[in-house]
């Protein structure tokens, strides 16, 4: 099964639309790119961002999305919303909307469901804290937050997985590679006993956390890592630029 790599920049809630001159610097130094592209700017940023793309293949996302198709919730904005918006994915389930927000998996796979129905595609993070992995519970966590956030109108086009641990989250410290690799074994086996091998061996699994030009093509020699979800590295063309040539 040949997965197509995708290297995914979350700017969290970083960028003015001055900063979109680093999107520009970056379809142009990828014209023609051989992986998949997914730059998911604020909220404010998206319908700007989509229209300067052109013919570029590079996808824009939305970072968080409502489970209803719309209503009363004020401040909040739907899948459909994003997609109007020039957004084709959406990132779903991060720690810090977690932590943040008390979203819960039961939250997460009600507005994965509903991104899949707008035609979004979905990066759902899952990722323990320090002291979860520490008490060797890795792995429970993880499959946990996978069964409950994952909605049932998966595909194998439609979802990808990013294994973010906490602990890596902006601390320049990573996993050991054989970390990296046990937690996205087990993602992508639990993903193929779920949804059957097709679906299961399409679905793209990232990692995500102080991912940076030095440490990207290691990272990127594990098997079953299909790309990374880069925070503080894909504000800059530069650093972003390095990480997709190390894809
Ligand atoms: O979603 C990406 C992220 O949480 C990782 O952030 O800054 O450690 O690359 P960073």
């Amino acid at each position: 099964m040949m997965r197509r790599k995708l290297a995914a920049g979350n700017w969290k809630m970083n960028g003015l639309s001055t900063d979109l001159a680093e999107l520009d610097r970056l379809i142009t130094r990828h014209a023609a790119p051989a992986v998949d592209l997914l730059l998911c700017p604020p909220a404010t940023l998206l319908a700007a961002a989509s229209a300067r793309l052109g013919n570029h293949p590079l996808l824009i996302g939305g970072q968080d999305c409502h489970a209803a198709a719309s209503g009363a919730h004020t401040g909040d904005i739907s899948a459909s919303m994003l997609a109007d918006a020039g957004a084709r994915a959406v990132i779903l389930g991060h720690s810090e909307r977690r932590q943040d927000h008390e979203e819960t998996d039961q939250m997460v796979r009600a507005k994965a469901r509903a991104a899949h129905a707008a035609g979004l595609t979905t990066v759902i993070c899952l990722g323990e804290s320090l002291d979860e992995r520490e008490a060797a519970n890795t792995l429970d966590i993880i499959g946990g937050q996978l069964s409950a956030s994952v909605p049932d109108n998966s595909t194998g086009e439609n979802l990808v997985i990013a294994y973010e641990p906490i602990w890596a989250i902006g601390s320049g410290l990573t996993p050991t590679l054989d970390q990296i690799g046990e937690v996205h074994d087990f993602i992508r086996t639990r993903l193929e006993r779920r949804f059957g091998a097709g679906v299961g061996r399409s679905a793209r699994l990232l990692y995500g956390g102080s991912v940076k030009p030095e440490n990207a093509a290691e990272i990127f020699t594990i098997s079953n890592v299909d790309g990374a979800l880069v925070g503080g590295a894909s504000l800059t063309a530069d650093d972003f630029s390095a990480i997709i040539t190390a894809l």
